[in-house]
């Protein structure tokens, strides 16, 4: 009998229900190249007609409508017409993130060939690394609150949570990357020298736990001087570790500087495997071009790659991601407009689906 799994799809809003088909016609022409099956269910929630429909982005009983699949493939969520954006992310990915305990962020930065950097002279191969980000604590509490509101005496907290469990688990998941690749380079972002007291325990636990890897070139960078290296040297970096904020920002700004944002995929792991972890692209809805179809599917099929890594079927991801980066480079005719083209969505999902069939 050969391998299942069962992914729970959730499309979302926007592009997302553009671009989720063809992150499946992609997956499942995988699936049948490498002999194991994806079980494919297709959830409506997570979106503006949900909200619109029942007053909630996701049903009561979530945890154990998703909890039993082995991943969940997700597009977008956002219609900022209808629904608020912070209800929007906060009462659907922002829960699944936590109530799944997805700790890490994961995001690959890659320039392919195909792809032209907005960063001059920069070839395939000078940019490659990935930034791993904590994703449940640190500086994205809902910790604090006003008091004295509406006085000359206003005043506003809000606390930053590290916790040891918390960091030293997403430190060692980058750890253990950066162990297994050809480079054996992390770097960790901080900013002890103005945040002095989180981040300093942060770079304790760091240096902790660079003292188990000695096979690993272990170093820091405050994340000032770490955003102006992406773009003047993004060569240096192969893992890069950072808490939630300087995460977020890191994990928007390497994309950026491979190319566009419409091709960079994005996971979110529960490494310990107690519940589904879940794969998306970096974009969002974009309102602005849903329903032409031209909206560029990669960043979903490339999101889709790494769910097959996940869940345990390596040369399938390769054969995804080697499939994306031949079309991009050799199929100028159907590329979509972000990447200069004039070709669709259906058009470049399709391309790279028969690329995977043929292999290489
Ligand atoms: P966005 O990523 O949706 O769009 C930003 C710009 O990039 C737009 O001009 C858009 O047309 C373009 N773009 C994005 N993806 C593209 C693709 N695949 N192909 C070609 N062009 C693409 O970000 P924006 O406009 O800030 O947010 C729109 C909505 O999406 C909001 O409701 C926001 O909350 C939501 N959002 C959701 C995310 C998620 O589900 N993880 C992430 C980011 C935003
Ligand atoms: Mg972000």
């Amino acid at each position: 009998m050969s391998q299942r799994y069962r992914i729970a799809v959730i499309p979302g809003d926007g592009i997302g229900r553009e671009v989720v088909p063809e992150g499946l016609r992609c997956l499942q022409a995988a699936a049948e190249a490498h002999g194991f099956e994806l079980e494919c269910t297709e959830f409506d929630f997570a979106c503006a007609d949900y909200w619109a429909r029942h007053g909630e982005m996701l049903p009561p009983d979530w945890r154990d409508v998703l909890g039993g699949f082995h991943a969940i493939f997700f597009g977008a969520v956002g219609w900022p017409e209808v629904v608020p954006d912070h209800v929007s992310l906060w009462g659907s990915l922002l829960r699944l993130r936590r109530g799944f305990d997805q700790y890490v962020n994961l995001r690959p930065v890659r320039l392919l060939r195909g792809v032209r950097s907005p960063l001059r002279d920069r070839e395939p191969g000078d940019i490659d690394f990935l930034v791993v980000r904590e994703n449940t604590e640190g500086e994205y509490s809902s910790i604090g609150g006003r008091i004295f509101e509406d006085t000359d005496r206003e005043t506003v907290l809000q606390e930053t949570v590290m916790t040891r469990t918390g960091v030293d688990r997403v430190l060692r998941y980058a750890f253990e990357l950066a162990a297994a690749r050809p480079r054996r380079r992390l770097t960790w972002a901080t900013k002890s020298n103005g945040i002095a007291i989180s981040m300093p325990y942060w770079d304790e636990r760091a240096t902790a736990m660079a003292q188990r890897y000695p096979e690993v070139a272990a170093d820091s960078d405050h994340i000032d001087i770490l955003t102006a290296r992406f773009v003047l040297q993004p060569d240096r970096y192969d893992v890069v570790v950072a808490s939630n904020l300087f995460g977020d920002i890191l994990s928007d700004l390497g994309p950026a500087c491979a190319g566009t944002i419409g091709i960079a995929p994005s996971a979110n792991i529960n490494p310990d495997r107690t519940w589904p972890s879940l794969f998306e692209p970096v974009h969002g809805s974009a309102p602005d071009i849903a329903g032409r179809g031209i909206a560029n599917p990669v960043g979903q099929i490339w999101s889709g790659a790494m769910m097959l890594d996940h869940l345990g079927e390596p040369a399938a991801a390769e054969r995804v991601v080697a499939a994306i980066e031949r079309v991009l480079d050799e199929r100028a005719d159907v590329l979509t407009p972000d990447l200069g083209g004039t070709g669709t969505t259906e058009g470049l999902g399709t391309a790279i689906a028969a690329e995977i069939a043929a292999g290489a």
